[in-house]
């Protein structure tokens, strides 16, 4: 395992993931700086005990959610591929951090499987239009039933079409565009009121 980290760093562990799986990645560079400080500007940090990250690939959002989570709060990152999940766990040995195999679409059980009813907020970086037929509106939907009141949906993309899948679950939905970014990036904030 210490070999892979040797070898890899995270932009070549990302390439290849890429390369392996271009479908479900869907990018070849990873978030910027300014998308993740605006994508977490509005969580509320203090009142955070469960934050879940779907698609954290080798982690650009996993170490910055890390640096604001209360010390008794956990980071449960989702991932469907086992080659990042492994990266991860090497990578990252906070107690608070619990990478999972497995799909978003599952999260509900994820989260059960650790100990906890809701999550405070879901960070997303799934390509939401490049995802198999059907698995696009079943983790929204899944999404919405799994964040509690207060909480929030937090999703980033390329493509604005993630608003449909956003729209029938979610009352408010939050706008803007991250320019910083290759290429540009959509977020989303879906508030469950
Ligand atoms: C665009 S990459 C995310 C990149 C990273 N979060 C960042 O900020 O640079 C999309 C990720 O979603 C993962 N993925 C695809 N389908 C998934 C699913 N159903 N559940 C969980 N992860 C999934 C891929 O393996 C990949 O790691």
């Amino acid at each position: 395992m210490r070999r892979m980290t040797r070898r890899t760093g995270p932009l070549a562990m990302f390439f290849k993931g890429f390369l392996k799986h271009p479908v479900m990645v869907g990018s070849i560079i990873p978030s910027s700086d300014a998308t993740i400080a605006k994508m977490l500007g509005p969580v509320d940090w203090a009142n955070t005990k469960i934050f879940v990250e779907y698609g954290p690939g080798v982690g650009t959002f996993c170490r910055p959610v890390l640096k604001k989570l209360p010390n008794d709060a956990k980071l449960i990152a989702i991932d469907t591929n086992p080659d990042f999940i492994a990266y991860l766990s090497e990578e990252i040995p906070d107690p608070r951090f619990v990478p999972v195999l497995g799909s978003a679409a599952d999260v509900r059980r994820i989260i059960a499987e650790h100990g906890a009813e809701h999550a405070d907020y879901v960070l997303s970086g799934l390509p939401f239009s490049t995802l198999p037929a059907g698995i696009g509106p079943k983790i929204a939907e899944e999404t919405a039933a799994a964040i509690r009141p207060g909480g929030a949906f937090l999703v980033y993309q390329f493509s604005p079409k993630v608003h449909d899948f956003l729209a029938p679950n979610f009352e408010r939905i939050d706008h803007a565009i991250e320019w910083w970014n290759v290429p540009p990036a959509q977020l989303y904030w879906a508030w469950k009121d």
